[in-house]
């Protein structure tokens, strides 16, 4: 399985990882119980005050046909993970959770290239476990807590990497195939108007399907775009 290497506090457990890649094994998992400096998608900050859960998992995958579908895999492990104590969220594609629309966890995944080929890969993982009051965040935000639902952070992150390492493998060499269905399950925006923004660049349609490799199809007044990475809009 993994080690898993835990710190009272870091800068960000995903940069923890960049400095220090070479000398872990694959597999790694670092948990820090708060960052400082800690980073989400598109360069934002992630704001990680004691009571998340806040991992960065190191991969050195031999194949890297799907890496993009690791982060995939990632949400929906999270989301299985959540079901077994009676909530039920739901997947924003690509790759955050939410509960009734309020941001549950987020996923930042970031690669090393070296000589050509990926060296590693980082998954950086926040979820709202136990804080009590996230108002601070600036988006839609809820805790585990705040849904009623009490658990050990440490009980929490192996019920994750259970069910992460289930699949692992199996996504490697096949991709996405191997989650659609369940991830279509967990994802209620196929049929709905949405907009997608990737920086600065906006595009609006129908969430017609998920790809065979995850990616999202929009109908668009332009034609079916498929988009490979951006941030869902409801
Ligand atoms: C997002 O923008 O939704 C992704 C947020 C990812 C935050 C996690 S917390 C652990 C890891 N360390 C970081 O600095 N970021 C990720």
């Amino acid at each position: 399985m993994s080690d898993i290497l835990y710190f009272e506090t870091l800068s960000s457990t995903q940069t923890y990882l960049k400095e220090h890649y070479k000398q872990l094994d694959d597999r790694t998992v670092v948990v820090a119980a708060q960052q400082t400096a800690g980073r989400g998608r598109f360069d934002r900050l992630w704001i990680s005050q004691p009571g998340g859960l806040y991992f960065s998992m190191l991969l050195k995958p031999t194949q890297s046909n799907f890496l993009a579908n690791l982060t995939q895999l990632m949400a929906l492990s999270i989301c299985q993970a959540v079901e077994k104590y009676g909530v039920a969220p739901n997947l924003k594609w690509p790759n955050d959770v939410q509960v009734n629309g309020k941001k549950l966890c987020g996923i930042l995944s970031e690669a090393v290239a070296q000589d050509g080929h990926i060296a590693c890969i980082m998954l950086g993982v926040g979820i709202n476990i136990a804080q009590k009051d996230l108002s601070h965040v600036g988006q839609p935000a809820v805790s585990l807590y705040e849904l009623g639902v009490r658990v050990d952070k440490e009980v929490f992150l192996q019920e994750v990497l259970n069910l992460f390492f289930q699949r692992y493998q199996a996504v490697l060499t096949q991709g996405f195939e191997v989650l659609r269905t369940a991830y279509i399950e967990r994802f209620p925006f196929l049929g709905k108007q949405i907009a997608i923004k990737n920086g600065t660049a906006a595009l609006s349609g129908i969430a017609q399907d998920l790809s065979p490799r995850g990616t999202l199809l929009v109908q668009t007044n332009s034609g079916l775009q498929e988009i490979l990475i951006g941030d869902l809009q409801v």
